[in-house]
C-alpha cells in the first residue's frame, strides 16, 4: 500500500500517550521506511513548548525513545525530531483554532504535505466535540484539496447512551469513512491472526460451532494495578476499560461468521452482526447469577507489600469500581446457541496475560473411558500475549499393553516467526491510518452495539446490592469466581502448558 504525502497532528501532544506510545510508534515507521517523503508531526496542546522543546520532551531526551531503539539508531534521532513541530492551543478555546489553522497552511506549503491531514485526539473525550466542530469551522474537514481523517483515542463514551451523543457529535462535523477510532488490541498481530487462523485454514472452521464446541473461555489478566491512573480508572472499572472495548473485540472475532472478503467494510458488518447476537442480560436474577465483580485487596508479593485498591492515589477509599469482571454470557444466533462463554479481565492477577481457549466435546462414544483424559480435554488455546502462539491439547496413546490415553501438547510460537521487527499495534494501527485502511479500527455501529450488551450489567451492578467481591493481589480473583463456571469445570490456569 502507498503512503500518501501528509501531516499528522497530534491534539494533546504533551500528554503521556504522545511520548510514551505515538512518537516511538512513528520513529519505528520512519525507521523502516514506511513514511512518506513528506510528512511532519505537528504537536498541538496547553503547554507553553517552542518547537525545540516538544522535540526534546519526546524525542532527544525521551526515555520512552530511548528505551526502544539500540545504538545503531540513535544517530537517526536528529533527522526524525527535524519532522516534529509544536503549537500552543487551548482545546477548547474557538480563537485559538485560527492561528492554529494557519499554522497547519504554511507547514504544509513549506513540507508539501499535499494536504493530507490526518487529526489524532489524545485528549479526554470531552473535547472531541469541541475539537472537531473547531476542526471543522476552519474548513479542515473537508477534503476538496486532500483527504482529511480523524482519529480518537477511547473510551468512546461512558454509556450507550453517552457513546451514542459523542458519534452524533463526531458526526456532525466528520463522516464515518473519516473516522478512526482506536483500539489496540486491534493492532496485535495475534488478534488480527484470529482471523487468518480461523478464516485461511479448513481444519478449524468446520469444528467452530455448537456441535463440536463444548464452551469458550477468554482470559485478560494484568499483574500490575492502577498505576498512576487511580483518577481515571475509579470512574471507568475493568468493564469499561477493558471488556467493552478490547475483549469485545476479541469476542467478534472468535465468533463472527466468515467475511465475504478482507475488506474493511465487510469484517466490521460481520463483527457487528456478532455484537448484535450476543444475549442482553437485564433480568436482575440473571445478572446475578452471570457476573461477578471484585476488587484487589492489599498483599504482599514477591515479599513486597501491595497496596489494595481503594487505597491507591486518586481512588475513593469506599469506591465499589471493579478491577475484575467475570461475565457469562450466550451467543445468540445459528452457530452458538447454548454454548456458554466465560471471559474475565482483571488487574493485580499473578500473571499478565491474554488467552482464548476453545474447549471441544467430549467424544460422543467413548471407547477408552478409563484412559485417563478427562473430559472435554481437546483444547485450542490461542495465546494473544505474551509467549503469543496457538496450542492445540490432545489425547495420545501412552506406550505400552492397553490404550492408556495421555493428554499432548502441538504448540506453534511467534518468535518462531518473527525474524524481523514485528510491528507494535500502535505502529500498525497508525500507517494504516496513514494508508486509509479502516479494517482494524472500531465503526461507531460496533461500538455501539458493545455498549448495548455492557450497559445493563454496569446498570445492575451500579443500582443494585451486587457485592463486591474482594480477591488477593496476585490471586487468580476472588473466591466465587469459580462457581461462575463450575458448570463446565473450572477456569484453566494460563501459567500451566
Ligand atoms: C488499556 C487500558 O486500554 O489497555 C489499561 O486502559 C490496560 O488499563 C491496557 O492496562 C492493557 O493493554 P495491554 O496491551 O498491555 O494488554
Amino acid at each position: 500500500n502507498k503512503t500518501e504525502n501528509q501531516m499528522l497532528v497530534i491534539f494533546g501532544a504533551s500528554g503521556d500517550l504522545t511520548a510514551r506510545k505515538l512518537i516511538p510508534a512513528i520513529f519505528a515507521l520512519a525507521r523502516d521506511g514506511y513514511l512518506p517523503e513528506n510528512f511532519v508531526v505537528l504537536g498541538a496542546s496547553r503547554s507553553p513548548w517552542s518547537d525545540e522543546e516538544f522535540r526534546e520532551n519526546v524525542v532527544t531526551e525521551s526515555k520512552h525513545l530511548r528505551e526502544k531503539i539500540d545504538e545503531s539508531q540513535k544517530k537517526m534521532i536528529t533527522g526524525f525530531a527535524d519532522r516534529l513541530f509544536y503549537h500552543e492551543l487551548s482545546d477548547d478555546q474557538d480563537s485559538d483554532y485560527g492561528p492554529l489553522k494557519k499554522r497547519i497552511d504554511s507547514l504544509n506549503s513549506e513540507h508539501h504535505t499535499d494536504s493530507n491531514y490526518i487529526f489524532y485526539l489524545s485528549t479526554p473525550p470531552s473535547v472531541y466535540g469541541p475539537i472537531s466542530k473547531n476542526l471543522h469551522q476552519q474548513g479542515l474537514h473537508k477534503e476538496d484539496e486532500g483527504w482529511r481523517r480523524l482519529i480518537v483515542e477511547k473510551p468512546f463514551g461512558y454509556s450507550l447512551e453517552t457513546a451514542k451523543k459523542l458519534n452524533k457529535s463526531l458526526h456532525q462535523y466528520f463522516k464515518e469513512p473519516q473516522i478512526f477510532r482506536i483500539d489496540h488490541y486491534l493492532g496485535k498481530e495475534t488478534v488480527q491472526n484470529l482471523l487468518v487462523t480461523r478464516f485461511a485454514n479448513s481444519i478449524f472452521e468446520p469444528l467452530w460451532n455448537r456441535n463440536y464446541i463444548h464452551h469458550i473461555e477468554i482470559t485478560n489478566a494484568e499483574s500490575g494495578g492502577v498505576e498512576k491512573r487511580g483518577g481515571y480508572y475509579d470512574k471507568s472499572g475493568a468493564l469499561r476499560d477493558m471488556f467493552q472495548s478490547h475483549l469485545m473485540q476479541i469476542i467478534a472475532f472468535v465468533i463472527m461468521e466468515p467475511p465475504l472478503n478482507s475488506n474493511a467494510e465487510q469484517i466490521r458488518d460481520e463483527k457487528l452482526k456478532a455484537l448484535k447476537s450476543l444475549r442482553v442480560m437485564t433480568d436482575p436474577k440473571v445478572l446475578h447469577d452471570n457476573t461477578i465483580r471484585a476488587q484487589y485487596i492489599s498483599s504482599v508479593i514477591d515479599g513486597e507489600k501491595v497496596k489494595g485498591y481503594r487505597e491507591e492515589a486518586d481512588v475513593d477509599p469506599e469506591s465499589k469500581t471493579e478491577t475484575y469482571a467475570a461475565i457469562k454470557f450466550f451467543v445468540d444466533n445459528w452457530r452458538w446457541a447454548e454454548v456458554p462463554f466465560y471471559v474475565r479481565t482483571a488487574k493485580r492477577m499473578p500473571t499478565k496475560v491474554t488467552e482464548v481457549v476453545i474447549h471441544f466435546k467430549t467424544p460422543h462414544h467413548q471407547i477408552f473411558k478409563d484412559a485417563g483424559m478427562s473430559n472435554k480435554d481437546n483444547k485450542l488455546i490461542i495465546r494473544i500475549q505474551p509467549d503469543e502462539g496457538i496450542l492445540i491439547k490432545f489425547g495420545v496413546k501412552v506406550p505400552g499393553q492397553g490404550f492408556k490415553v495421555e493428554r499432548a501438547n502441538l504448540d506453534f510460537y511467534y518468535s518462531g516467526l518473527a525474524e524481523n521487527h514485528v510491528m507494535e499495534a500502535y505502529e500498525r494501527l497508525l500507517l494504516d491510518a496513514m494508508q486509509g485502511d479502516a479494517t482494524l479500527y472500531a465503526r461507531a455501529d460496533e461500538v455501539e452495539a458493545a455498549w448495548a450488551f455492557v450497559d445493563p450489567i454496569l446498570e445492575y451492578w451500579k443500582n443494585s446490592d451486587a457485592k463486591v467481591h474482594g480477591y488477593s493481589a496476585g490471586a487468580w480473583g476472588p473466591e466465587n469466581a469459580d462457581s461462575l463456571i463450575d458448570g463446565v469445570g473450572m477456569w484453566r490456569n494460563p501459567s500451566e502448558q
